[in-house]
């Protein structure tokens, strides 16, 4: 595996949950594998979990990390090509990349979607441009349309938690106050088909994801008939593809409650966090024993340490 951007990058997925069991297992059998290597993480938009777990998978690892907040202390940089740069942007991700590349052995970036156009904001532009330019393998720790750390972790947790071969696994929207990508959907999407899972979307008319993440996929928009006989509920938020980056006045009694947990297979709860308890969940769902989230954010600290050591032995 080269770069980690999103499930197409992985050539061999059995392989790497074989791996991520195995660094489970053992998290310091690797302790010497990157030895004189180091790893630049950019965050161009805030994190706790994903900073923290893979500062700490490349610990694991012996990879040294050094964290760099670009839009605190770094150039503001151009993404475009062919600009005149005579107004707010001093550099040119083609230098800065490529610089960046000379010192590190890996780059993680982190580029949220600004939510205003959909075509630049799909076009992944910062990630492909630091694939482009850097030299050296690339991770994304989220880009504007994907999020495919989360994703193995969601998928590893799955594994560990199911208790049927085939589970019924939901994602469900979920209200919340401010606009959100719909970067963790579409990549829990495009990871759960790429590995044969039963997967039902259920959301409110108008947040309808991009037909690419939606094929093979159950929807509907009876979040009710959803929950019924599902093992897994997975919920988060996202503002609307088609009306692109709006927070729609509709599915505000979308939140998942006691009530509707009870229609399922005493399904465990789920959610990437961070998460706004009783809007995205009532604190007896999330407090409860079917709540696995805690357990879910300590597995990004396997994933990431899989997803370090296939690049590193490439
Ligand atoms: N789930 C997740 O990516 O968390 P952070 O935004 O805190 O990294």
């Amino acid at each position: 595996m080269k770069h980690f951007t999103s499930v197409k990058d992985v050539k061999d997925m059995e392989a790497l949950l074989q791996t991520a069991k195995a660094v489970k297992q053992s998290p310091f059998a690797d302790k010497n594998l990157a030895s004189n290597k180091a790893m630049c993480l950019i965050f161009l938009n805030p994190s706790l979990r994903t900073r923290l777990s893979t500062q700490r998978a490349a610990m694991n690892l012996g990879l040294d990390t050094v964290v760099f907040d670009m839009n605190q202390g770094g150039w503001n940089l151009e993404f475009q090509d062919g600009t005149v740069m005579n107004v707010d942007k001093p550099e040119h991700v083609k230098e800065a990349a490529a610089v960046i590349g000379q010192y590190y052995d890996i780059i993680g970036i982190r580029a949220f979607a600004h939510l205003k156009n959909r075509t630049e904001d799909y076009a992944e532009l910062v990630i492909k441009q630091f694939q482009k330019y850097a030299g050296v393998p690339v991770i994304s720790l989220e880009s504007p349309v994907r999020h495919p750390l989360q994703s193995l972790t969601d998928l590893i947790t799955i594994e560990e938690h199911k208790t049927v071969e085939k589970p019924k696994i939901v994602l469900s929207w979920a209200p919340h106050p401010k606009a959100l990508p719909q970067a963790v959907a579409n990549s829990f999407l495009e990871w759960m088909i790429a590995t044969g899972q039963d997967i039902t979307l259920t959301h409110p008319k108008g947040y309808e994801l991009d037909d690419t993440f939606t094929k093979n996929v159950k929807v509907t928009n009876d979040q009710r008939a959803a929950f019924e006989g599902a093992d897994f509920i997975y919920t988060k938020n996202w503002s609307s593809y088609q009306d692109y980056g709006q927070v729609l006045e509709k599915g505000n009694d979308w939140m998942v409650s006691a009530d509707k947990m009870k229609l399922t297979n005493n399904a465990k709860f789920m959610h990437c966090l961070p998460v706004r308890r009783n809007v995205i969940v009532a604190d007896e769902v999330i407090d409860s024993e079917q709540s696995i989230v805690i357990q879910q954010a300590a597995n990004r600290v396997v994933a990431a340490q899989a997803v370090l050591k296939t690049i590193l032995e490439s």
